[in-house]
């Protein structure tokens, strides 16, 4: 851990995208109202994830991250829950069963509330307000009243995030998750296209697990085959919230921020000197971080060097996010930078942030197309490097949404406005992001192919 850091530490830095909150005893209330509250995850699972992230970044596992761009308050329910949860095992055994490697399932749920944004106010007929920065901070709807940062909703956050992740984890260690039910995580409305693809592969998963059951094996002998390990995430933002939530771990002495087992820093928030970068110097969790087209190669070794001085395999994963056609110019540079250093990362694709535009129809969008050029130019490139791609990080939801365009369902810009529901950025829908699942798979197993040639 750096010298002289503190859960606080972060406050001397300049930071951005940081909301005005007015009432500063109220703030200061709601921080320590935050303190006294449980911690959401444990050390121990932090450092169980570190683990496995550590197989991927050795290239033996693949990394799965997924889930809203902006949790909401209005959209809290259970069954979007399972249904993000249950399109996210549908991958990871795509993923598994194709690409014959373990899957590490990392959810951008229980905690994604806090939103950077590219300006700090929003002007809509000559009146300007402050812009909307997550439900954790203020509310959606363009009036005085809601877009006032709100400290109180940080304390609506972490009940929602608690109770997320409380049914994630039923979810992931009470039977849902046993590969046994891999035909009953088909979404009803996946009877097209994909959820036949998937009806195949779940036939193919079961015939397997009767086989190994015939040879004394099943989730009694084997335990991993009726339940799996599902590890929550989400964009440190926020750092009251954060610095709130971060324990002393008792077994190890360390700083563990609690808010989720894994938390990344956003492009704009990634100067080595500012706050962001400063706070999650400290804590002990895995740490991703957002390389968009503006990141300078030696600008990038100097934060790694200051988040993971140890070189500790599974602490970094930077998650590449250029834009498809962009990918070749921006991603051998940095590349070849880590390995010139032999620094110890993981490689993950976003291929949503650099692939925003707006539709004919006025709503902001991304053509599926472009979201998938974007991942198989990652692929490509590591290929052509000789590294490891080692993830993918998705905005996607188990809804029947219409808001990314294409895929096999054909959503087209007049479409959009069937099921547009997202609180900021358009996801892919269950069966786009199905779809993908499948399209990488094809991705792992040709670089798995080469590797061993
Ligand atoms: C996000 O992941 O929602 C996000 C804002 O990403 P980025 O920091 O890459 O723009
Ligand atoms: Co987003």
């Amino acid at each position: 851990m750096a010298r002289n850091w503190s859960p606080e530490s972060w406050r001397s830095k300049p930071i951005l995208q940081v909301p005005d909150y007015e009432d500063q005893a109220a703030l200061e209330r709601v921080e320590g109202t935050l303190r006294s509250y449980p911690p959401l995850v444990f050390a121990g699972e932090a450092r169980r994830l570190k683990q496995q992230l550590g197989e991927v970044a050795e290239g033996r596992a693949f990394l799965l991250q997924g889930g809203d761009c902006a949790e909401s308050f209005a959209e809290f329910h259970p069954d979007k829950i399972r249904d993000t949860f249950r399109v996210l095992l549908q991958m990871a055994v795509v993923l598994t069963w194709g690409a014959k490697v373990p899957v590490v399932k990392v959810g951008r749920m229980a905690g994604q509330f806090a939103k950077p944004r590219s300006s700090g106010t929003e002007t809509i007929d000559g009146v300007e307000l402050p812009s909307y920065r997550g439900d954790i901070v203020n509310g959606i709807e363009f009036e005085d009243g809601a877009r006032q940062p709100d400290p109180d909703r940080m304390v609506k956050a972490y009940g929602q995030a608690a109770a997320t992740l409380n049914l994630l984890r039923a979810f992931a260690q009470g039977g849902f998750a046993d590969l046994h039910k891999v035909h009953e995580w088909n979404l009803s409305f996946a009877g097209n296209g994909e959820g036949a693809r998937y009806r195949e592969l779940a036939d193919q998963i079961s015939e397997a697990l009767d086989f190994m059951q015939a040879c004394g094996i099943d989730a009694s002998t084997a335990s991993s085959l009726g339940k799996t390990d599902f590890y929550t995430s989400h964009e440190a933002l926020l750092l009251r919230y954060e610095e709130a939530l971060t324990r002393v771990d008792s077994l190890t002495g360390a700083h563990v921020d609690t808010s989720a087992h894994m938390l990344w820093i956003g492009d704009r928030t990634r100067q080595i000197d500012h706050a962001h970068v400063e706070f999650l110097a400290g804590v002990e969790n895995p740490i991703g971080m957002k390389c968009g087209p503006s990141i300078d190669p030696d600008d990038m070794l100097r934060i790694i060097d200051k988040l993971n001085p140890e070189n500790e395999a599974g602490r970094m994963t930077l998650i590449a996010r250029f834009g498809a056609g962009n990918v070749e110019e921006h991603l051998p540079k940095l590349i070849r930078a880590v390995e010139r250093e032999g620094k110890k990362v993981v490689w993950s694709c976003d291929p949503m942030h650099g692939n925003t535009i707006k539709s004919s129809t006025g709503y902001k969008t991304r053509p599926f197309d472009r979201v998938l050029s974007e991942v198989q130019e990652f692929f490509a490139v590591h290929q052509a490097e000789g590294t490891y791609a080692g993830g993918v990080h998705f905005e996607m939801t188990g809804q029947d949404v219409t808001e990314c365009t294409g895929g096999a369902q054909a959503i087209s810009d007049t479409d959009l406005q069937d099921r547009y529901h997202t609180h900021c950025d358009p996801r892919l829908n269950a069966s786009q992001a199905l779809e993908l699942s499948f399209l990488i798979a094809e991705g792992i197993k040709a670089e798995r192919k080469k590797a061993a040639a």
